[in-house]
């Protein structure tokens, strides 16, 4: 409330931009935790944001996520982008099948005349498992895809929340709390300063791929997800945040 009185949307949308180096902010109204209806904003702010972005001949990988998936229902295009790919940033992170990235990547590009792949590497692979996989032409060949993104557009998780919804293990999850935990994205959990503690395993995008992509997009509203947002900021390896006002307060709060 206090810096609602303070700033209004779009100084708050220069304040935060400017602290952590972003090429650009977007605040939508609300709080997406608790509003479908901002919720779904957020989505529709992903969207015009991500059309900006894309060219003619782009490969876009896609994370999963409810967030995620309000940018995948309302995406459009007049004329199909033909030449564009969507396609999943990780394989299975065991998340529900509306969730997954793959299913995400999918329904953007039906709705948008673009063309996608899928990636098809089941949850909570072992490392023997993990690493023949990794040989399959097939695998290989998608992941060869996905690693050349020029854009990447991702969720962000409260790291104790997605290890839940994720069902990873107890012992992993105390391990991972114990080395401050605080934000997930992507399959990779990070503490407060923004360093990895702890990574899923499974194929897709590396965290040096990260780095590397042109143009990476983050989508996370919601009050309590605004310490796993700051983390994944401090990470720094984002161009775009779109986030909603209950989250952008409490991070001007925290700056
Ligand atoms: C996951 C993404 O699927 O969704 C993560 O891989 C993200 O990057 C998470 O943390 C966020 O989910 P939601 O439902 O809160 O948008």
């Amino acid at each position: 409330p206090l810096y609602k009185i303070m700033f209004g949307l779009s100084e708050l949308e220069e304040r935060i931009r400017k602290y952590y180096g972003l090429k650009q902010v977007v605040i939508v109204a609300g709080d997406s935790e608790n509003s479908l209806h901002s919720k779904r904003e957020l989505g529709r702010a992903g969207c015009a944001v991500l059309r900006k972005v894309m060219g003619k001949d782009d490969v876009v990988a896609v994370t999963g996520g409810s967030t995620i998936a309000q940018v995948a229902n309302q995406l459009t295009s007049q004329t199909p982008l033909k030449g564009n790919w969507f396609v999943p940033a990780r394989g299975g992170l065991g998340e529900s099948l509306d969730y997954q990235a793959n299913t995400i990547a999918s329904t953007m590009a039906k709705r948008t005349g673009a063309q996608y792949r899928m990636l098809h590497v089941p949850d909570h692979l072992g490392e023997e498992a993990y690493t023949s996989l990794m040989q399959e032409p097939n695998v290989r060949e998608i992941v060869e895809v996905i690693r050349k993104a020029r854009i990447v557009i991702h969720g962000i998780g409260d790291a104790m929340v997605m290890a839940r919804r994720r069902r990873v293990d107890a012992t992993v999850i105390e391990a991972m709390k114990a080395e401050g935990a605080l934000a997930e994205s992507f399959g990779y959990y990070f503490d407060r300063k923004g360093a990895v503690v702890h990574k899923m395993l499974t194929a897709g995008l590396r965290l040096e791929d990260i780095m590397e992509t042109e143009v990476v997009i983050a989508i996370a509203g919601g009050q309590d997800k605004a310490e796993a947002i700051a983390a994944v900021m401090r990470f720094g390896h984002d161009d775009v945040l779109v986030t909603d006002e209950a989250a952008a307060m409490e991070l001007a709060a925290i700056m």
